[in-house]
């Protein structure tokens, strides 16, 4: 039970929000700089489309850099860059980074780059990366960052869909035990893409340098020492900050929009009220600035708060070993760690009794917080022995750009239930539906859907994709956006999240789309019919694993088909799919209509039981089916 003392003060912001939410936000959005405030708080007049903050005039990058130097806190340090890969350390300042910052923008403008063009990035995770996300939104541009491990036909598609004038890259990331060439991978999109951006700047890092094309590409330290710095440019609260692609139900990627204003002003508010972190505190997302966690705590929140943010280049294990992020914690008094389940999976499985955490003095770290896929009791609680502090599971998703359901951690420390991200976060109603979209009673699992409109940092819409946004989440129920996930809310008002509706997986927290490997599956010359699950994996959350059918009259060794399917995925989609196994099969389990039975193969894979469905067309294929998934070792157990 929630803490009956302590209840009244969650419940009470809870039920401020929700009684005047417009007062609500407009009380937040004092606490950071506006040019001119905004006409509307909340423009309703497009439904099922709300925007925030309309007409206000703001700048994400005076907000995050100048207006701190300008309150006198330029010596502070923005962020700390530490590689486990290069062994480096460098500490900005807010003063430093405005320099760079407005230098490169400098280079953009003089480039041609204005207000609502889009810029792509395909960083690695050096301080250069925050700097460009930083000097588009100095000048209004719209960034969108390409997360490293994607193939470059992915890149092609973003490059595409949102007309990038501008990419932004460096010229390799650092994987353990390999050097990944980007260059050759952008180039590469570029040919692929019909759009063609009008220049490259490529940051030449010293662990691998890119070969530039005269005329085209451009270095980005040559460009920047010759640029004026460029002022911040004011845009409107509702104008896009960034497009961030991410997984949906097809190969083709969903462009959430995310609106300057709402951002701003929804992070700031998160830093003290969810993460309970104050300015001139060390705060840690150990995730990538490719994903929405990496946007959002990395970069934008952060920095809109005037705290210090870690930027980690490395893995939980094996640079060099499964005691790095106590270092980095130790070496850079964190108060507050925030990273996906899986990166503490990995440490346990290579440090089950926390050895390497008594070389290392923990004493500034308040706070362990996971998000981005289920958080599993056996982890939680491994981690809360070993840490000796709350360990805060919280749910959110690229959509929302921030907490939606987790324990207010700032406002009132509420009982945690170990399984539960906790209960909903002011600006957003949740409920647990039925397929019809009735809001059932506690315990029953359903769909967990939002009341519209969500919180002002939520996606108002698609890029350029009005009907896919309607028809991704708002359709199914209508006056409620559409989650994705399934699960339910005990008589506490406590959340659980159980499963995704749809075929979207979650591999080392990466967010992955089953139907994109299908797609790619397909297109290979020998596969007939094929079908792409997400089966339990006790280090990653969930794998993905290809059941193909090949095309009659193949008769090349199986193994060599399979190394191809594996191949092809790795080249298309990237190799952050980690699609490793592809299984060849008589045939799929289908029902009748030709519905193929995805959840039932899982459940076998995952040694669970299953009912065999009633509407399937042989139940015969699900020995088969066993049989096969035996050959390579599942069930695990
Ligand atoms: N550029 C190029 N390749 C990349 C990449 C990048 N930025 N990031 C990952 N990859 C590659 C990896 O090298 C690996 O390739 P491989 O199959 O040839 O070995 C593949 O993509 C899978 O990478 P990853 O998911 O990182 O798996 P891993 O086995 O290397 O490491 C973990 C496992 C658990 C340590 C790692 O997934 C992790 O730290 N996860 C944390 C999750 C996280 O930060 N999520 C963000 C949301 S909060
Ligand atoms: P992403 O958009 O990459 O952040 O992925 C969002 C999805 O990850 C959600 O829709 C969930 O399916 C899953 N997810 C994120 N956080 C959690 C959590 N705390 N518990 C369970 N699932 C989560």
């Amino acid at each position: 039970m929630v803490n009956q003392e302590d209840q009244l003060s969650y419940q009470k912001v809870y039920n401020d929000w929700k009684q005047d939410p417009l007062g609500f936000w407009k009380n937040q959005a004092k606490e950071i700089t506006w040019y001119k405030g905004p006409d509307k708080i909340l423009d309703d007049s497009k439904k099922p489309f709300y925007n925030w903050f309309t007409g206000g005039a703001i700048n994400a990058c005076y907000n995050c850099v100048d207006r701190h130097i300008e309150n006198g806190k330029g010596e502070d340090i923005a962020i700390i860059y530490d590689s486990a890969m290069c062994k480096k350390v460098r500490k900005i300042s807010y003063l430093e980074l405005k320099q760079n910052v407005a230098k490169l923008a400098g280079a953009l403008k003089g480039k041609g780059i204005k207000k609502g063009d889009r810029v792509i990035i395909y960083m690695p995770m050096i301080p250069e990366a925050v700097v460009a996300m930083l000097a588009c939104a100095r000048l209004g541009a719209i960034h969108s960052v390409v997360f490293g491990g994607f193939a470059s036909s992915e890149l092609a598609v973003r490059i595409d869909d949102c007309n990038a004038k501008a990419i932004i890259a460096g010229s390799c990331g650092l994987e353990p035990g390999r050097i990944v060439p980007y260059k050759p991978l952008l180039d590469e999109a570029i040919s692929l893409a019909e759009h063609k951006p009008d220049f490259c700047i490529v940051y030449q890092r010293e662990e691998l340098r890119a070969d530039l094309i005269e005329g085209r590409d451009f270095d980005w330290i040559d460009l920047v020492s010759e640029a004026e710095e460029a002022d911040c440019v004011s845009v409107r609260g509702e104008d896009p900050l960034y497009i961030l692609y991410t997984s949906g139900t097809t190969g083709q990627p969903k462009g959430v929009i995310r609106p300057v204003g709402g951002h701003l002003v929804s992070l700031n508010w998160t830093m003290k009220n969810f993460y309970d972190i104050h300015p001139g505190e060390v705060f840690w997302a150990a995730s990538d600035v490719g994903w929405v966690v990496g946007h959002s705590y990395i970069v934008y929140a952060p920095l809109v708060s005037g705290t210090t943010s870690v930027l980690f280049e490395g893995k939980p294990v094996g640079t060099p070993d499964a005691g790095t992020f106590w270092r980095v914690i130790s070496d850079h008094n964190v108060v507050s760690l925030f990273t996906a389940p899986t990166a503490f999976r990995a440490i346990k499985r290579a440090d089950p009794k926390g050895n390497f955490l008594k070389k290392y003095s923990l004493t500034s770290l308040r706070t362990l917080f996971l998000a981005g896929e289920r958080a599993d009791p056996d982890t939680i609680n491994w981690a809360k022995d070993l840490l000796q502090i709350p360990v805060i599971d919280h749910w959110w998703q690229t959509e929302s750009g921030h907490v939606m359901i987790g324990n207010p951690w700032g406002i009132e420390k509420l009982e945690i239930k170990v399984g539960s991200p906790s209960v909903p976060i002011p600006g957003f109603e949740i409920d647990v539906l039925d397929e019809n979209g009735n809001i059932l009673p506690p315990n029953q699992l359903g769909s967990i859907a939002i009341k519209l409109p969500l919180a002002p940092g939520a996606l108002p819409s698609l890029w350029k994709a009005d009907d896919r946004f309607v028809s991704a989440y708002l359709s199914k129920f209508p006056g409620y956006y559409e989650t994705g996930d399934a699960g339910l809310k005990d008589e506490d008002g406590y959340m659980y999240i159980m499963a995704r509706t749809d075929d979207v997986i979650n591999v080392a927290g990466h967010r992955l789309s089953t139907g994109a490997m299908e797609e790619i599956l397909a297109d290979h010359k020998d596969v007939a019919e094929c079908a792409v699950v997400g089966i339990s994996d006790e280090l990653k959350g969930q794998v993905p694993l290809g059941l193909v059918c090949l095309t009659d009259g193949v008769n090349r060794p199986e193994g060599e088909v399979q190394k191809e399917l594996v191949q092809l995925v790795r080249d298309r989609l990237g190799p952050v799919a980690f699609f490793k196994q592809a299984l060849i099969i008589k045939r799929l389990p289908k029902t009748r209509s030709g519905k193929i039975l995805r959840s039932t193969v899982c459940k076998i894979a995952d040694g669970e039981e299953f009912k065999v469905p009633a509407t399937i067309d042989d139940p015969l294929i699900l020995e088969e089916i066993k049989e096969a998934l035996a050959t390579i070792g599942y069930p695990k157990n």
